[in-house]
């Protein structure tokens, strides 16, 4: 059955019961998200996608959202925008500076999130987590300290593919993407199909074909996620 619902203004008819996010995106508003991926079952942790919903209290995930009759939501608000960059600068905290030596430079979704936002810089204790970067498998690069633990990957392998071999470890007190008993790709059930690289929004989980190391360029690229670590350099 379809509802009428309102996004800034805007009236839309979509199922009932369809992710709000979603049908924002489809219809041409854009409301930032990293969690979510269309072809896999949102979870709803990063916070991004916080909108308000008249006559509910406080923000709410779109991606987790149902699409109910006569909704009328706000994608933009000083409330949201707040708790919105708060988000961002809780994932910052966890992910290093240097954009311009990773091989996913220019082309990653993060970086893009980031410009788009204006949130570049974090307020909070920063954690380098020190995981050495794994190129031991074939066809697949696992450079962890990048990982946002957008979870992207985790559900790739287990929902899309059906092989379930990446999972959330812990250590210290650090969750960390990994494998059973930390064993190396190559020595789990691995099927090498690449569903976790592609859905990776970050320079996390690479295939090697692309994204093996940061390309020789002839001059300096301002870092265009305009990263603290390169604040004297101007940008374009
Ligand atoms: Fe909705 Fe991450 S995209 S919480």
């Amino acid at each position: 059955m379809e509802v009428t619902i309102q996004i800034d203004g805007k009236e839309l008819h979509v199922e009932q019961g369809s992710n709000v996010l979603e049908a924002a995106l489809t219809n041409g508003i854009y409301i930032p998200h990293l969690c979510h991926h269309p072809d896999l079952p949102d979870i709803g942790s990063c916070r991004l996608c916080i909108v308000e919903v008249e006559g509910r209290e406080g923000v709410w995930p779109s991606c987790k959202l149902e699409a109910e009759e006569g909704m009328k939501i706000r994608t933009d608000s000083e409330q949201i925008s707040h708790l919105r960059n708060l988000s961002m600068e809780l994932i910052l905290a966890a992910h290093p500076e240097d954009c311009s030596t990773c091989p996913k430079y220019g082309q990653c979704e993060m970086q893009t999130l980031i410009q788009y936002m204006g949130v570049s810089a974090t307020r909070m204790n920063t954690r380098v987590k020190g995981i050495k970067m794994n190129d031991s498998n074939p066809l697949i690069i696992h450079d962890m300290n990048r990982c946002v633990l957008c979870g992207r990957c985790v559900r790739a392998c287990a929902d899309l593919r059906g092989v379930g071999v990446l999972q959330y470890n812990k250590k210290e007190m650090e969750t960390y993407i990994g494998t059973l008993h930390d064993r190396l790709l190559k020595d789990s059930d691995c099927r090498f199909c690449g569903a976790c690289a592609e859905v990776c929004p970050t320079g996390t989980i690479r295939d090697m074909v692309n994204y093996t190391a940061v390309e020789k360029r002839d001059t300096l690229i301002p870092c265009q996620a305009a990263c603290p670590a390169h604040a004297d350099v101007p940008r374009y």
